[in-house]
């Protein structure tokens, strides 16, 4: 089994916790961090045992020790660095949401099949054990025939119009970071919809704070899902079958637990506790594609990705939210 050998680009707030999982990666290190700032990637590397900082996302692409790379900065500035990386044979996983547009997502994903390199959206939910075990539970027929999906998340946030959270110039809003585990979660188990309707709410700087969706299927399944920033919302999820149900535990992004309930028998509860803080999953993922010379992973598919980023971008149209990737990020 080789090393695969990763570099971070964007050291900010996720980038420390899902660096902290590695450890739970058999045949996986960081060995680079990259920033707009020799400082902040110097502090980071620091703080978290790396061995070269990079101050610039150049840089850390052109590290020939580095193989993939882990993209953590804003939605906008994923595509820059995506299609940079993915040109100079790196393989990436993107955090979610894939992009900020939906044009972005397909120059991403256009590149990584052109130059036949490995890229992934970092949808953790998918990955965690509990998450499986649902997959596994529909899979046995344990419900039937799925035909709703319903899903929440909601944090409440206090307005800050300098985080990025509320910031329109860095796609912030509710639908991107939140909505996409929402959406991401109804397409995984009910497929890509063939109609939406969406309501919700906007803050001053023009993102979105709150939305409720219906994804509808011509068949009569629906997915019926919500996001907020606004306020707490319990995070869970139910998938509904014609034999029965199975409700994910809060918050069903990163779930510990589901239950499976079916007519006439006692509820079973399935516990599947994720490595680490659950991030481990995915990186997992990556590895098992990358030492298999896989280009893209069967559970977050790329044309997955684009289907929820449709969703996302449209349900945002149509409550006034235009976003824009950074395509002229300097990358240094
Ligand atoms: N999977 C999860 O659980 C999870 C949780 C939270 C966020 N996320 C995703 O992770 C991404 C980053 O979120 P975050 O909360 O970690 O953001 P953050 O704390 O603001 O950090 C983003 C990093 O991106 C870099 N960056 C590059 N261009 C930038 C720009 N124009 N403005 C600001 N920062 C820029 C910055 O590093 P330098 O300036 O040093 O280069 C910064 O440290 C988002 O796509 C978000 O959806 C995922």
């Amino acid at each position: 089994m080789h090393e695969i050998r990763w570099g971070i680009a964007g050291p900010g707030r996720i980038a420390q916790a899902v660096v902290r999982d590695f450890e739970h990666v058999e045949g996986a290190r960081v060995v680079a961090v990259g920033s707009r700032s020799t400082d902040r990637a110097r502090s980071f590397a620091d703080d978290f045992g790396i061995e070269r900082a990079h101050g610039s996302y150049r840089a850390l692409i052109e590290d020939p020790e580095v193989d993939v790379l882990y993209i953590a900065t804003p939605h906008p500035q994923h595509v820059a660095i995506a299609t940079a990386a993915l040109e100079a044979g790196k393989a990436v996983l993107v955090e979610k949401a894939l992009t900020a547009t939906v044009e972005g997502a397909q120059k991403l994903i256009e590149t990584a099949q052109q130059r036949q390199v490995f890229a992934m959206e970092a949808m953790w939910t998918r990955f965690q054990p509990a998450v499986v075990a649902t997959r596994d539970l529909i899979t046995d027929g344990a419900i039937g025939e799925v035909r709703t999906v319903q899903a929440d998340l909601g944090v409440q946030r206090d307005f800050d119009a300098g985080d990025r959270l509320f910031s329109k110039e860095l796609a912030g809003g509710a639908m991107l970071d939140l909505g996409v585990y929402v959406v991401s979660f109804a397409q995984h188990f009910l497929g890509t919809p063939d109609r939406m309707e969406v309501t919700g709410s906007l803050a001053s700087t023009g993102v979105d704070l709150d939305a409720a969706m219906l994804l509808a299927y011509d068949d009569g399944r629906a997915g019926l899902v919500s996001c907020s920033l606004r306020g707490p919302s319990p995070g869970t999820a139910r998938i509904v079958g014609t034999d029965g149900w199975i409700d994910v535990a809060s918050r069903f992004h990163h779930p510990h637990q589901v239950t499976l309930t079916r007519p006439d028998e006692e509820p079973r509860v399935i516990d599947a506790p994720p490595l680490g803080t659950g991030y481990s999953h995915e990186l997992i993922e990556v590895s098992d594609c990358l030492r298999a010379g896989r280009t893209e992973s069967a559970v977050m598919p790329l044309e997955d990705s684009l289907a929820v980023q449709r969703v996302l971008n449209e349900a945002c149209e149509r409550l006034g939210v235009h976003h824009e990737d950074d395509l002229d990020l300097d990358l240094g």
